[in-house]
């Protein structure tokens, strides 16, 4: 009964899930990316929102950050824009609201004009009842741009590329997430999970690193693993993301692997 009742309620709650490590190069672009179309792919209704203004899921989904009438950018400056008007449809169940390279002048204007962070937290919660998922790709930056989307969030992902360095900075976004929950209107903000990404398993430090993260953050560190994957580089310049460009490749496999972990909570 109580599973029914889960997936019965769970079915119906959207969840808004940022992913951000200031770090860039770490694969957050690319989660963001194949975790959407997994999610989708397992009939999930998703919204990805580009808030990066190099825009490079826009670019993922073959648009162009320079030429976006409609986009993150609007939905944030302008008080009419909706969810439902910025954003592009493409398969059944996956849409993107774009990101635009004016995104960086927006987060000048939002500082001088000291506008409130929580705008885009307002226009999605109130487009919740659309969609399952909504995913934030955010910029390799503890900025502007990361603390709306934090203030938005229920949850976020950190994306840790396995290396040496890589309690460092989740140490920094972590802070980030704790400021975000204990002063800016967000106080049920969640880690959900950090993400190791590109485990070599040639490379003997990576389970090491791996290793060391489950230690020092129990129980906060997904099961799954994103391992490097070369087809990863290869599936965008056949303008597609590697879950559509080689299905079966290792890479493809954890993204779906992430997906069902999220659908199992
Ligand atoms: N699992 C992976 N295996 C191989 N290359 C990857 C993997 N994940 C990401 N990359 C590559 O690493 C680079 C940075 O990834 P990206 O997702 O853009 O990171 P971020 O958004 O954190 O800056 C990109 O060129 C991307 O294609
Ligand atoms: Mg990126």
């Amino acid at each position: 009964m109580d599973r029914i009742l889960k997936h019965t309620i769970g079915y119906f709650m959207t969840r808004i899930l940022a992913i951000a490590n200031q770090k860039g190069g770490v694969g957050k672009t690319t989660t963001a990316l194949n975790l959407g179309m997994a999610l989708s792919q397992m009939q999930r209704r998703v919204l990805m929102v580009d808030l990066d203004p190099q825009g490079g899921l826009t670019v993922f989904m073959g648009l162009d950050p320079y030429h976006t009438e409609r986009s993150s950018y609007s939905l944030l400056m302008y008080d009419g824009m909706t969810v439902t008007r910025a954003m592009r449809p493409f398969s059944t169940g996956l849409a993107l609201i774009p990101g635009s390279i004016d995104l960086a002048t927006a987060a000048v204007k939002i500082i001088q004009e000291q506008q409130p962070l929580d705008r885009l937290r307002e226009v999605l919660r109130s487009s919740r009842i659309n969609f399952d998922y909504i995913l934030i790709d955010t910029p390799p930056s503890l900025d502007v741009m990361t603390a709306i989307s934090l203030v938005a969030a229920d949850e976020v992902i950190i994306p840790a590329q396995c290396h040496y360095l890589a309690m460092l900075g989740i140490r920094a976004i972590k802070d980030t997430i704790d400021r975000v929950r204990d002063g800016m209107r967000n106080p049920a903000l969640k880690l959900r999970g950090v993400l190791p990404t590109m485990y070599d398993s040639q490379a003997d430090y990576a389970q090491t690193v791996v290793d060391e993260l489950r230690a020092v953050l129990p129980g906060q560190v997904f099961q799954t693993v994103i391992p490097y994957d070369v087809r990863v580089l290869d599936a965008p310049h056949r303008g597609r993301a590697v879950i559509e460009d080689a299905p079966n490749s290792p890479a493809a496999l954890a993204y779906r692997a992430l997906a069902e972990e999220l659908l199992a909570d």
